[in-house]
């Protein structure tokens, strides 16, 4: 059986979320954090197929305010998937998907069931980034008929899954994480796509290439500071519309700015609190 790499880290609960937050900004991974009702720290864990990335984890963690002790160990797979069952489950999302972790059976086909293994990658509908480009991926299938779409930083591949379901016919996804690209490849054979349905490759969305041939959709939930350096070539690779996350509500404005400046018009702005999420379209 396969070892993973636990970060078995212990904070302090008053700085467990803004850890989590930063986990999941920096390392774009799903932390998973467990609190005891009356205790006052909290344990978080997160997994890594690389003793050395784990250990370098370990070490960036080091200085985090309220930080008590960062451990890491072996896992095997097994117990990997058990910590993740307590955290993923089947969601409906929008007015027609549905996703499905693999360990789950699709309760019926009343919606489109994406089932997604999640891997050790980002992306498993329950996190605000994720469900809006879902959502405004959904709400543009609908509206416009787009003809392609092309997924920036496709992590567990769950966008790209959605808009072959979704009936998108020409779809594109990458990742700069060769992880991400394998297991958004098993989780499209998972959802029953051919090996040619969705093109995945690895590429750096700051790098050059990617972005041609443009297509009608374009989603990215990746950082902030990513998002603002790659708008031009972002905004180049998108036909009719751009769906844009992995933005702190305090940065919405910035982000909003950099792609008015390229001549994108607003259609769409949500946030939860905490995160944000917006959608821009060519002007006719
Ligand atoms: C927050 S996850 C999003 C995953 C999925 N698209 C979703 O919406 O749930 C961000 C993904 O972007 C990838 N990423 C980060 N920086 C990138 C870059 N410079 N180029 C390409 N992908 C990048 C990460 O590896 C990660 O899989």
């Amino acid at each position: 059986m396969k070892t993973l790499w636990q970060l078995n880290v212990v904070i302090a609960k008053a700085n467990t979320e803004a850890f989590c937050d930063w986990v999941r900004a920096e390392w774009a991974i799903e932390p998973v954090a467990m609190e005891r009702p009356h205790g006052d720290h909290a344990v978080v864990n997160m997994y890594f197929d690389s003793r050395s990335v784990a250990h370098a984890r370990q070490r960036a963690a080091a200085g985090f305010d309220g930080l008590i002790s960062a451990h890491v160990l072996p896992c095997h797979e097994k117990e990997w998937t058990t910590f993740w069952r307590h955290h993923f489950r089947v969601l409906d999302i929008g007015r027609r998907l549905r996703i499905v972790p693999i360990w789950e059976k699709a309760p019926d086909r009343k919606r489109l069931n994406l089932k997604i293994d999640p891997g050790l990658s980002f992306g498993t509908g329950d996190h605000f980034t994720t469900r809006f480009c879902l959502e405004a991926l959904e709400a543009a299938c609908d509206a416009i008929r787009p003809k392609s779409m092309l997924d920036a930083g496709t992590g567990s591949g769950i966008l790209a899954i959605a808009a072959a379901k979704l009936g998108v016919p020409r779809i594109a996804a990458f990742d700069n994480d060769p992880v991400c690209v394998k297991q958004s490849r098993k989780n499209a054979i998972l959802n029953r796509l051919g090996a040619k349905r969705i093109r995945f490759f690895e590429a750096d969305v700051l790098a050059h290439g990617w972005e041609t041939p443009a297509a009608d959709i374009v989603c990215a939930n990746i950082l902030t500071p990513i998002l603002i350096q790659a708008a031009p070539a972002l905004w180049r690779a998108t036909r009719r519309q751009l769906m844009l996350t992995g933005i702190r509500e305090t940065e919405g404005d910035s982000v909003a700015q950099a792609f008015h400046e390229l001549g994108a018009r607003e259609i769409l702005r949500d946030g939860d609190g905490e995160w944000c999420g917006l959608v821009f379209a060519r002007r006719n």
